[in-house]
């Protein structure tokens, strides 16, 4: 039934820009700039070939992987993304939700709208803590505590940040922090019936998280992010730091060149998340597909990918590239905002039926036969 009516993800993008509000949507599709990056991402994915095998029989393809010493059904999770909350009313809860019923990670954000601990009894075991870098290290000691507490078992640093990016479109279309309904938002609210019904059970969303700290200090401009005025750009010492204080795996997030990957393997990282914050942070960086074969022969970590992902095509292309793991922010949203709950899983079905099907043409049995499947000389 889904499938009839969302076969793609883009069929869920296109059936939740008209029920996500306007400056919602902006928010979460948009990347910086003229969003060259953003295309990139989806154009050089689109180039990469795989070869296709005739004549190897039937067979039944095996989806599951091992990564961080943990087994899943398929190798793909849910990112971090920021307000998730505000983009469809109890994102959080539903994405952990869905990630403990298809055994996949969910990554909470620092600047989510709700909490580690609101979480803490919906993941079953697959939450993911997301850290952009406080500056005073006791509100970090606090959060990582309120990390683990909540069973959000591993640590993921965010370095690709290390001053606010420009987001004109995000600008354009009016989004506050914290969030407020202008009478121009409003009536854009009032057009999308579902989320505003949505708000009105949960109340405007905010940085839950970010707002539990920023009580403790006194007159915030009104004008600034909450979340940079707690945060820092961190250097290798703050990886040092962390490294220290957090004793379970540890992921640095927004790696784009390969002459970091073995310093960042000295610092302590368990795995390293290419990214290059989906086209949301520098207008002029690689797609993280290029990147992924040079990290790969720089390092022996475990690598996860993310930025552009549309399908399960895309998963197999990645992970015939060395990537060991992909993750999607915005597809499980454009689901949530498509399906509500139901739309969360829907993509991870999605992600599964396609990569069965293209397994099946390329004749690969396992996630491991992909590698040899790539088409070496490629345009
Ligand atoms: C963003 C931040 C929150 O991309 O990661 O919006």
């Amino acid at each position: 039934m889904s499938h009839a009516r969302f076969p793609a993800i883009s069929d869920l993008k296109f059936a939740a820009r008209k029920r996500i509000p306007h400056f919602v949507w902006e928010y979460l599709d948009s990347g910086t700039g003229s969003e060259a990056t953003l295309q990139r991402n989806r154009a050089k994915l689109d180039e990469v070939l795989l070869q296709p095998s005739i004549l190897h029989g039937e067979f039944t393809p095996d989806l599951t992987t091992t990564f961080l010493g943990r087994d899943y059904p398929l190798p793909i999770g849910i990112a971090p993304v920021g307000m998730s909350g505000l983009i469809w009313p109890d994102a959080e809860k539903m994405l952990a939700r869905t990630a403990a019923a298809e055994g996949v990670p969910y990554t909470i954000s620092t600047v989510a709208t709700q909490t580690p601990q609101d979480v803490a009894d919906h993941h079953g075991g697959q939450g993911w803590f997301q850290i952009y870098p406080p500056r005073d290290p006791a509100i970090r000691a606090d959060m990582l505590k309120r990390a683990k507490d909540a069973g959000l078992h591993t640590l993921v640093l965010t370095v690709d940040v290390p001053v606010a990016s420009r987001r004109e479109r995000q600008t354009r279309g009016g989004l506050q922090q914290p969030p407020k309904l202008t009478p121009r938002l409003a009536m854009q609210a009032a057009q999308c019936p579902a989320w505003l019904a949505g708000i009105r059970k949960t109340g405007m969303p905010r940085m839950k998280l970010m707002d539990s700290y920023a009580t403790q200090k006194t007159a915030l401009p009104s004008n600034q992010h909450v979340g940079y005025l707690l945060r820092t750009s961190p250097d290798w010492s703050y990886v040092d730091a962390l490294r220290s204080e957090w004793d379970g795996p540890l992921i640095i997030k927004g790696v784009l060149d390969s002459r970091d990957a073995p310093k960042l393997k000295d610092a302590g990282a368990d795995a390293l998340w290419i990214s290059n914050h989906a086209g949301r942070q520098f207008d002029a960086a690689p797609a993280t597909i290029e990147v992924l074969p040079a990290i790969r022969a720089a390092t022996d970590l475990p690598l996860i990918m993310d930025s552009g992902i549309a399908g399960g095509l895309d998963v197999l292309r990645a992970l015939a590239l060395g990537a060991d793991f992909i993750m999607l922010g915005r597809a499980f949203h454009y689901g949530l905002g498509a399906m509500g709950e139901a739309g969360a899983a829907h993509v991870v079905d999605i992600i599964r039926q396609d990569m069965i099907a293209n397994m099946g043409q390329l004749g690969a049995r396992t996630l491991t036969d992909l590698p040899a499947r790539l088409i070496k000389e490629q345009t």
